[in-house]
């Protein structure tokens, strides 16, 4: 039997925001621009805690890895291209707060399989 670990812990959260940082996305470091804004952006829109709160995770490759940079909302199997800042305020207002997919910069949806 192995020894007992202790859990890890995490807040809860609403929705997940992985962004891909990895070179082929974006090659100056745009993506990891964007990333950094994400703390103060979140305060802003009142999703960095509360019945909201937004975890944000940054991710090295997708393999789909062009026009970037590109994010993924979970569980919501949302996938966003094109991803420049003003873009970033759009699916922020849009999606993350009203819960309202910002379909003219969705290049992929999955369907949840959570409650199939
Ligand atoms: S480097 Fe971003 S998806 Fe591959």
């Amino acid at each position: 039997m192995s020894e007992a670990l202790p859990k890890p812990k995490m807040q809860d959260y609403k929705r997940h925001l992985l962004v891909c940082v990895g070179p082929r996305c974006t090659t100056e470091g745009e993506a990891q621009a964007l990333f950094d804004t994400l703390g103060d952006k979140f305060k802003a829109a009142g999703i960095d805690q509360g019945d909201l709160r937004v975890k944000r995770t940054r991710t090295h490759c997708f393999a789909t890895c062009k026009s970037g940079p590109i994010v993924c909302v979970q569980p919501d199997g949302i996938w966003y291209y094109n991803v420049t800042e003003a873009n970033l305020d759009r699916i922020i207002n849009q999606h993350l707060v009203k819960g309202e997919p910002v379909e003219d910069l969705i290049y992929h949806r999955s369907e949840s399989v959570i409650g199939a």
